[in-house]
C-alpha cells in the first residue's frame, strides 16, 4: 500500500480498515489478513505501557516500536503517531522528529492530533515529503483540556478542522468521537479518506485498537468499540491450565521430553 493508493480508497467503493500494532508478531498477523493500513499509535502508552494517557510515550519509544511493525509489513500502509509534543514545537522540530521516524523505521507516514491549529507543520511536513494522517475531533493529546474523553460536536469547528488539515495537504484524516451525522458531512465535503474510530458507518474508513477488538482491554472500553474475540478469557484459561499441568506433573509429557 501506498499513500497514493490509499488516498485512491476513497470512493472506490470500498472501505479502508485499519488498525493498531505495536510488536513485530501482531503487526504480521495483521499484515496477513490484508487490511489496507497499520497505526503504530501513541495508544501504546496506554494499552503497552500501562499509563492512563497518551502523554507519557516518548519519540524514542515510538519509534522503537515503529521499526518492529515496519519490520513485520510488507503490505499495508504504516503509519505512525506524532507523540505529545513532537508537532507543537514549531516547523522545524516537527520535521526533525517527523523525518527521525521515516528515517529510523521502514514505517511511510506519520500521523498527528490537529486540525487548523496544525495546519503550518502539515504544510511543512509535506514540504518535506512526509505523508501525513490528521486526526480530528476527540484528541487525547488534549484530554487535560477537554477535562476527560468526551465527544465532540462543535459542527462548524470540527468541519474547519477537518478542510484546513486537508487544504494543508493531510492525505487523510482520524475523526474520533464525532456525531455520525457530522462525521458524513466531513467525509462527504473532503476529497481525502476520513477514518473513523467513534464517527459512524459512514466514514471512508474505520480504525480501531487492536487490544479493544482481541478483548484484551481491562478496565473501562469506549463505546465504539466492538470486541471481535475474547482474548483475555482465553489466555487466562491457557496459562491456568499451564499452570495446573505442571504442578500435577502433567506437562511436560511424553510428546515433550527428548530421549
Ligand atoms: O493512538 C491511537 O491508537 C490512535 C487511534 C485510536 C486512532 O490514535
Amino acid at each position: 500500500m501506498t499513500v497514493p493508493r490509499f488516498m485512491a480508497l476513497k470512493g472506490a467503493g470500498r472501505k479502508i480498515t485499519m488498525l493498531t500494532a505495536y510488536d513485530h508478531t501482531m503487526a504480521g498477523l495483521l499484515d496477513a489478513t490484508g487490511i489496507e493500513g497499520i497505526l503504530v499509535g501513541d495508544s501504546m502508552s496506554m494499552v503497552v505501557q500501562g499509563h492512563t494517557n497518551t502523554l507519557p510515550v516518548t519519540l524514542d519509544e515510538m519509534i522503537y516500536h515503529a521499526e518492529m511493525v515496519g519490520r513485520a509489513v510488507h503490505h499495508a500502509l504504516v503509519v505512525v503517531d506524532m507523540p505529545f509534543p513532537t508537532n507543537h514545537l514549531g516547523p522545524h522540530r516537527a520535521v526533525e522528529h517527523a523525518a527521525r521516524i521515516l528515517k529510523e523505521t521502514r514505517c511511510q507516514a506519520v500521523k498527528l492530533e490537529g486540525g487548523a491549529d496544525q495546519a503550518p507543520i502539515i504544510e511543512a511536513l509535506v514540504a518535506a515529503g512526509i505523508p501525513v494522517m490528521a486526526h480530528v475531533g476527540l484528541r487525547p493529546q488534549t484530554v487535560h483540556m477537554l477535562g476527560g474523553y468526551k465527544v465532540q460536536r462543535d459542527e462548524e469547528r470540527l468541519l474547519h478542522d477537518a478542510t484546513s488539515a486537508q487544504d494543508a495537504g493531510a492525505f487523510a484524516i482520524v475523526l474520533e468521537c464525532i456525531p455520525t451525522a457530522i462525521a458524513n458531512k466531513i467525509t462527504a465535503t473532503l476529497r481525502i479518506p476520513t477514518i473513523g474510530i467513534g464517527a459512524g458507518v459512514g466514514c471512508d474508513g474505520q480504525v480501531l485498537v487492536i487490544n479493544d477488538l482481541l478483548g484484551l482491554t481491562s478496565g473501562y472500553v469506549p463505546k465504539f468499540v466492538k470486541a471481535y474475540a475474547d482474548l483475555k478469557s482465553t489466555i487466562t484459561g491457557a496459562v491456568s491450565q499451564f499452570r495446573d499441568d505442571v504442578r500435577t506433573g502433567t506437562f511436560p509429557g511424553p510428546g515433550q521430553e527428548f530421549k
